[in-house]
């Protein structure tokens, strides 16, 4: 039997530790010294269960390809004594499904989030996308994109496929943040900062969220209409109507999934302009560029930070074994900046081609909402690019506390717009 290859404490500390994903370009070098000392190496912190890191962008796709090795059931890593439980929250989430429920509930909602069904959105988000757009234009030259456009867009395009009213909006949109930005002091449920004030947070903001969610299934088992709550709330499992603590799970994985993932992205791509007037230049010049600036901006981004998938048997990953019960974190930022996969991977290039990325996950659990992603992204890009004459940064912008969903938290700019 080989020794496991030990990751030096400080780096397995700067994977697991929320505070590490608000500096990204340190964290960046620290994955790419992974990347080239380590490759894939187990990790063992005194107050987290031992886990090891696939920082690799083959290594990423080859054990979330192994979806019956490889189950799901945790989100992030998260310190054994934590406020934060994914199993133990009131709800169960289809990214903690394993076969064979996992395609049962999985096969309910890809139709209507297909290409083809979300095509007919598409008037709706443009009109979206032209109001705020419009916003931008009324800012007087300077604004923070991050709370003032970026957070508000793309949650209204997901409360508009879940089909719940616009003015719950606010509500959403605090309920999102406090359960994503529960590491993040800025963003806890009033203000929570011990372990006990966040796990007692956590549980009042999914309490309300779900007696939210629990009146829409009512509404809608009464009254269906042509939107994805009423597809959640009538589905049938085995012959049977969903039981609640999925349909919970459904509902609050794509409201708050959905949005704040995207909004990172569109975000992270006006970052990037910011600092690139050349790439901006490129791109407006040449609007077919705009799918590349999107899927660049998704790579460079990479909101969702991790996932853990814990090992069903002992596995085999680059001559190392996995012993059964061990977790394995997928750190997507890391696979999206392999040197191995890309030409430059720390430039950010709207004409990048041909451009793969492991931000969506991959295998059987990959991102469901990534086309519905796609199409809101590159309908802002389509509103915004024509109008968009300069933009620069006004000052530092800040990233969110976080190692599981985040992104920019703060992003001033200056801009001139027609
Ligand atoms: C740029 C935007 C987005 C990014 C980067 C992103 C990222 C991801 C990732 C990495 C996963 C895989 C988790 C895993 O492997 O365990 C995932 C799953 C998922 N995403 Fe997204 N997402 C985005 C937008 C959306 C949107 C708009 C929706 C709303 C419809 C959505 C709904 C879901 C759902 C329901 C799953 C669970 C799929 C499953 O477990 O089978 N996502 N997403």
């Amino acid at each position: 039997m080989t020794c496991p290859d030990r990751l030096p404490d400080p780096l397995a500390r700067a994977i697991a530790d929320p505070k590490s994903y608000a500096d990204m370009d340190s964290l960046h070098q620290t994955f790419a010294v992974i990347r080239r000392d380590h490759s894939f190496a187990r990790a063992e912190l005194p107050d987290y269960a031992p886990f090891w890191a696939a920082c690799k962008f083959d290594d990423i796709q080859s054990i979330a390809r192994q979806n019956d090795v490889f189950l799901s059931g945790l989100g992030a890593l998260t310190p054994r004594a934590s406020a934060v439980d994914l199993p133990d929250q009131g709800f169960r989430s289809i990214v903690a499904m394993n076969p064979p429920d996992h395609g049962k509930y999985r096969v309910l909602t890809q139709g209507w989030l297909a290409p083809k069904n979300i095509r007919k959105l598409e008037a709706n988000m443009r009109a979206l996308a032209r109001r705020y757009v419009e916003r931008m234009a009324d800012a007087g030259g300077e604004l923070d994109f991050v709370r003032e456009i970026a957070v508000h867009y793309p949650l209204l395009v997901v409360m508009a496929i879940l089909g719940v009213p616009d003015e719950d909006e606010p509500m959403m949109l605090r309920l999102t943040q406090e359960y994503f930005g529960n590491a993040d002091e800025d963003l806890t449920r009033r203000g929570a900062r011990t372990p006990e004030e966040i796990r007692l947070g956590l549980r009042e903001t999914i309490a309300e969220v779900s007696a939210y969610f629990r009146q829409i299934t009512e509404d809608r088992r009464r009254e269906p209409a042509d939107d994805l709550a009423s597809v959640i709330a009538n589905a049938r499992i085995d012959g049977e109507l969903m039981p609640e603590l999925d349909s919970l799970g459904y509902y609050i994985t794509i409201a708050f999934a959905g949005h704040d993932t995207t909004s990172s992205s569109v975000a992270g791509g006006l970052w990037a302009l910011a600092e690139r007037p050349d790439q901006l230049a490129k791109v407006k010049a040449d609007p077919s560029l705009i799918p590349g600036l999107v899927e660049e901006s998704i790579r460079w981004t990479t909101p969702v930070q991790q996932f853990t998938r814990v090992a069903a048997r002992d596995a085999d990953v680059r001559g190392q074994t996995v012993r059964k019960g061990e977790q394995v974190a997928l750190c997507f930022p890391s696979g999206n900046r392999d040197e191995e996969i890309y030409e430059d991977p720390f430039e950010f290039r709207v004409d990048r081609s041909p451009l793969r990325h492991v931000a969506f996950g991959y295998g059987a659990h990959q991102c469901l909402g990534m086309h519905l992603a796609r199409m809101e992204m590159t309908i802002f890009w389509e509103e915004l690019l024509p109008r968009l004459q300069r933009v620069e940064l006004a000052g530092p912008p800040r990233r969110t506390v976080t190692n599981f969903v985040g992104g920019p938290k703060t992003l001033p700019v200056r801009i001139e717009m027609t």
